[in-house]
């Protein structure tokens, strides 16, 4: 075996429609960033792009985020000659790949799917006759697609959310369906990877912060914005010289979540002394702007060269391509279309 095909191949896709906040960073980026650096492990890290689809039409939106999104990373310091860094939409084998684990696909798998069920409930309680109102194959069969994605490079280990374990057992189910049909060991067994260690911050208004709920700290806001912002995050009433818990704090969390360990303790001990609201949005504010100074000089000027990021993508769908097309011809021979001669 080649020293690349040892490692351990981490995989996750980036849905394309919303601007990365504060939460994605400390919960998604930062640790996907870290992983990609460990010599035993090759990444593969994608736009989904072709699932920004199924919640987005419209399209500026979606392309403005695919940019957005990759300048993040880019930003960030993921190191494109390691990962695999790469648009969905760029690998034609994956819709390919994604049809012909539809054919292995019990329907019933998808009928249990969360998301599907979520807006089946929808409309029954909203008295709907047909409970599938508003309901597209594209939500229905999105599992699959992203079954397609995972088994499409083999991958060990996907880091996801909590939300997305089911998908993650639903593919490892389409895979065991389709090495058991067409008998052989084509797919290997994904394992979802769930990071309790990962904090989930707050958002402004104390929920999670999430795009739907419309309460997060975009990553890259200017300056101005960013101090504006960490003035809207909701706080108790208690005043300047009483004492404040730490623990239920969403301030103190993204702080927390920031900051260097010494920092973090020395803001505990203010939080005990009394500090007072205006004061510690100041702190906050202060060493956000300081961390988030230099990838953000570097994310407007990916974001002012869409050549480059392109190029860089390119290349991406280059490597990846490279295993997925002669993969593909694998899996077509083993459904009887492969070539004749
Ligand atoms: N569905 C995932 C999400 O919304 C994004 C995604 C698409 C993904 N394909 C994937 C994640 C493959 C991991 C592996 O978060």
């Amino acid at each position: 075996m080649s020293a690349a095909s040892q490692k351990t191949r981490v995989l996750t896709g980036i849905t394309t429609t919303g601007t990365p906040h504060l939460g994605n960073y400390v919960g998604a980026i930062k640790p996907a960033i870290a992983a990609s650096q460990d010599p035993t492990v090759q990444s593969y890290y994608f736009l989904a792009d072709l699932h920004a689809l199924i919640k987005c039409q419209d399209p500026k939106r979606v392309q403005e985020s695919r940019l957005e999104i990759a300048a993040t990373w880019l930003a960030l310091g993921l190191d494109t000659d390691t990962a695999i860094f790469y648009r969905q939409s760029d690998i034609p084998e994956i819709p390919e790949l994604t049809w012909m684990l539809s054919c292995v696909c019990a329907k019933g798998l998808m009928n249990r799917a969360h998301a599907y069920k979520a807006s089946v409930a929808e409309n029954e309680a909203a008295g709907n006759q047909d409970p599938d109102k508003g309901i597209t194959m594209g939500l229905f069969g999105y599992p699959v697609l992203m079954a397609a994605d995972i088994l499409m490079f083999n991958s060990h280990k996907v880091p996801v959310g909590r939300d997305q374990i089911q998908h993650i057992e639903m593919a490892r189910d389409i895979a065991g369906r389709f090495n058991h049909l067409y008998k052989g060991d084509y797919f290997t067994q994904p394992e979802a990877v769930v990071d309790d260690n990962v904090a989930t911050l707050n958002g402004l208004d104390g929920r999670k912060m999430s795009k739907s709920y419309n309460n997060t700290i975009p990553l890259f806001v200017a300056e101005k914005k960013l101090l504006k912002l960490v003035r809207k995050i909701k706080t108790n009433s208690l005043e300047p010289g009483e004492p404040k818990d730490p623990a239920t704090c969403t301030l103190f969390q993204i702080y927390s979540a920031f900051a260097s360990r010494e920092a973090t303790s020395a803001m505990r001990a203010e939080y005990q002394a009394g500090i007072g609201w205006g004061d510690a949005k100041s702190r906050l504010f202060e060493m956000l702007n300081e961390q988030l100074r230099e990838p953000r000089e570097r994310y407007l000027a990916l974001m002012e060269d869409p050549g480059h990021i392109e190029a860089v993508l390119q290349k991406g769908a280059e490597r990846a391509r490279a295993e997925a097309a002669p993969f593909m011809d694998r899996l077509r021979h083993a459904a009887g279309l492969g070539r004749f001669v």
